[in-house]
């Protein structure tokens, strides 16, 4: 019984060592790091995730930001495909929240304040007129707690944060649990929670930036990627990006990515939207298959390394974003200058301004409730 017991465990822990090709392949593994310390003395980590195949995901203790993401090209090489810096420095100093954890109000909210009965809520105006992602001090700013945790189909940490009563003005004390987990099916899954001890409005999502030719000196921008989003709506915006609270179909506008279209065929077109947003910046109205617990958001081909990413989401709403802000400033991995267009974000979501806008999917929480989100960024190659 013993002996056909040893038998069957170094069988498996064989066959897991090896790939279909026959080719040894590394064993999962997680492993932690100091990682510097932010201004005010706090110690900062950097956990590396690796899955049996050998794809990486680095995360940050700082923001959670998702620092790396190594995944293959149709070759079988890795490559990073997110953006990102060096060290925690670039991180504290940075203003375009690459990789982290948006909250507590992913987006935009107009007039930086909302009202809950009967209360009004101010914020900082850290965008022109309106709130952007969580205000001045987002969660993107905060060093999280964190915590490998099994899991069953791959490697996990869990980072929490609690976010006090009054926070950057929102109500309640929010208590936060993010679960990143890298599968051995090249997924990264992220899985947000929340509780709260008094009604108050929560909109998480992760910022990461991608181009799937991979990220470093000499790359370009992601105009020739191909990008399907399952989405028939989308949320047009006033001049401070700003949902108007319509609706519109996506049929004959450059936001129709019903079909795989490349992200640069439509972005200098002359079309509104897209001269507001200086590309694309906008909310689309997901398809949701009624019953499905997740739903595929978007998938994104790109052409010469034959990298996939498909996005599953429980979320209605996906922010599509094309780089516009970034002007060269940012030096990011190996000193590389972020341009404009150099990568894009889908950050699922309910949609910007939501708790201003009585027609939108809700994004109120109240105490007894959870927030649960799920979102899947899924690696595979194509053609
Ligand atoms: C927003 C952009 C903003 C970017 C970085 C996106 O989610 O929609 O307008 O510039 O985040 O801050």
């Amino acid at each position: 019984m013993k002996r056909l017991f040893w038998i069957t465990i170094t069988g498996a822990l064989l066959m897991s060592t090896l790939t279909a090709s026959g080719a040894r392949a590394k064993s999962a593994s997680t492993t932690k790091s100091p990682w510097g310390k932010t201004p005010d003395g706090e110690q900062v980590d950097l956990y590396t995730l690796t899955n049996k195949n050998g794809v990486e995901a680095a995360i940050t203790t700082y923001g959670g930001a998702v620092v790396s993401l190594k995944v293959p090209d149709r070759n079988g090489k890795l490559g990073d495909v997110v953006l990102g810096f060096d060290s925690v420095d670039g991180y504290v100093e940075g203003k375009s929240y690459f990789g982290a954890i948006i909250g507590r109000y992913g987006n935009r909210i107009g007039h930086a304040q909302f009202t809950l009965d009967g209360k009004t809520y101010t914020l900082a105006k850290n965008n022109v007129e309106n709130s952007l992602h969580g205000g001045t001090k987002g969660f993107n700013k905060m060093v999280w707690k964190a915590k490998e945790i099994p899991a069953k189909d791959g490697q996990a940490l869990e980072l929490t944060y609690l976010s006090k009563d009054g926070e950057e003005g929102f109500p309640g004390n929010l208590k936060v649990r993010v679960v990143y987990t890298l599968t051995d099916s090249n997924e990264l899954k992220i899985e947000y929670s929340a509780t709260t001890d008094k009604k108050t409005v929560v909109n998480l999502t992760n910022h990461s930036y991608f181009n799937l030719a991979g990220v470093g000196p000499g790359m370009g921008d992601i105009l020739g990627h191909m990008l399907m989003i399952e989405a028939d709506k989308f949320t047009p915006v006033d001049s401070g990006l700003i949902p108007t609270g319509e609706l519109r179909d996506v049929a004959g506008t450059p936001f129709d990515f019903r079909q795989p279209t490349a992200i640069g065929a439509r972005i200098n077109s002359d079309e509104e939207q897209i001269k507001l947003g200086g590309g694309y910046d906008h909310n689309f109205v997901l398809r949701r298959k009624p019953g499905d617990p997740i739903s595929l958001a978007a998938r994104v081909e790109e052409p010469k390394t034959g990298r996939v990413m498909e996005v599953w989401t429980t979320e209605p709403g996906v922010q599509f974003y094309t780089g516009n802000f970034l002007d060269g400033s940012a030096h990011g991995k190996g000193g590389v200058a972020y341009t404009k267009r150099s990568a894009f974000c889908l950050e699922t979501q309910h949609f910007p301004d939501s708790p201003n806008q009585p027609k939108f999917p809700s994004v109120v929480l109240n105490p007894g409730e959870r927030y649960h989100t799920t979102t899947i960024y899924k690696f595979s190659t194509g053609k």
